[in-house]
């Protein structure tokens, strides 16, 4: 095990002494498919100097595949998703993809921002989620990639426009991906709008450490949140924020998430399973903190969330329902992969005492999200 993890160790400290010949983070791109309108989609492949790569589509600003290293250094893909942009284009969970204008859901698809009501798309019951009939996990991005000292990256560009999906005000976003030579995901988004708005964004990657095709419910989670915001029909929240204590939604200490997902607790039902938002401790920070870590011990892969963001929407995968094949013919079965989505709170620009969601003309919305990979193995 010691001399399988050498080498990776090496080739870093090389990068990092900057030896000639040492690996350094790359990207190359091809063509991944067409949009209806012609438009060509790209498949971007971003590789660090440590041996991890991540690719990515400007379709969605969708992580096609995440490769990460268990504790003997043997990589394997983490996240679900397709091989073809045909099928990402057919029909989605939003696997990887980029969420906007709202992530989650909105209900009765409907708010009111300074005295004007504004109805939006509705595609979830008489909700919206996550952003409507063409979110940005449908649209073609502008996409830059890049390398520098850091990793590699792609920077990717949208103009949604006044009234999309009916938002008020042209929204000018801007996300940047990096893969960093020390194993993290870094999502950094900005956005700017021209009338007043509303809005949430986020990353919807489905993770399993244990490579494709098995079950999350021997991950171990732990979430630094006290409470939850309680949801009713249709997963919209009734505005009471509750506390944890005594019920299957405290991972305030480590948990394998199967111990207690199917615990009869009526709101955990509603999922059905684990699909709602933690309220993190801290609320919204000026920097990154540690706020949720996911651990898989059979492989001794470690995911940890940092964000700025107060929420976090843990989904389970409880829709999975064996009905969709992915990436090399893998068939995708109830709970083989999780969500981890920071976030604003769900709704909130339906209840005045959530964090705010609301951006005006002038201001500048911000948030990063990180997801840090490690090993449980020594010293890692
Ligand atoms: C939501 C789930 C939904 C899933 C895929 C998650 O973010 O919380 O309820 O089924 O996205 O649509």
């Amino acid at each position: 095990m010691a001399t399988r993890r050498l080498l990776p160790i090496l080739l870093l400290a090389a990068a990092c002494t900057g030896t000639p010949d040492a690996p350094v983070a790359s990207f190359t791109s091809e063509p991944f498919g067409s949009m209806p309108d012609g438009r060509t989609a790209q498949l971007f492949t971003l590789k660090n100097a440590a041996g991890a790569e991540m690719r990515v589509t400007d379709y969605g600003g969708i992580i096609v595949s995440l490769t990460m290293p268990d504790r003997t250094g043997t990589f394997a893909d983490i996240v679900l998703g397709y091989d073809s942009l045909a099928q990402y284009q057919a029909s989605s969970p939003y696997f990887g993809a980029l969420i906007g204008r709202y992530g989650n859901r909105i209900g009765g698809a409907k708010f009111t921002l300074d005295g004007v009501e504004y109805p939006l798309t509705v595609n979830d019951g008489p909700n919206q989620l996550h952003g409507g009939l063409v979110g940005f996990d449908k649209v073609l991005w502008d996409a830059e990639p890049f390398a520098d000292s850091l990793g590699a990256g792609l920077r990717l560009q949208y103009a949604s426009p006044d009234g999309e999906e009916g938002y008020p005000g042209t929204l000018h976003v801007s996300v940047v991906y990096r893969l960093t030579d020390d194993h993290r995901v870094t999502i950094d988004y900005e956005a700017m709008t021209d009338k007043a708005t509303v809005v949430n964004l986020t990353h919807h990657s489905y993770f399993n450490l244990a490579g494709p095709g098995h079950t999350i419910l021997d991950h171990e989670l732990w979430i630094d949140a006290d409470s939850t915001t309680v949801v009713g029909a249709g997963l919209i929240p009734t505005g009471e924020i509750a506390s944890v204590e005594g019920t299957p939604f405290d991972f305030r200490t480590p948990l394998p998430i199967g111990a207690r997902i199917d615990d009869p607790d009526p709101v955990l039902q509603l999922g059905p399973g684990y699909d709602h938002n933690w309220v993190l401790n801290g609320g919204i920070t000026p920097e990154p903190r540690t706020v949720a870590r996911l651990s898989h011990p059979g492989s001794g892969r470690v995911m940890e969330i940092r964000t700025v963001e107060p929420g976090l929407q843990f989904y389970a995968g409880n829709f999975l329902d064996g009905t969709i094949t992915g990436k090399g013919g893998i068939v995708y079965g109830r709970r083989t992969g999780l969500c981890l989505e920071t976030q604003h709170f769900p709704d909130s620009p339906n209840h005045a005492h959530f964090p705010p969601t609301v951006l005006r003309p002038g201001e500048t919305y911000r948030t990063r999200t990180e997801y840090v990979f490690k090993t449980d193995a020594a010293g890692a």
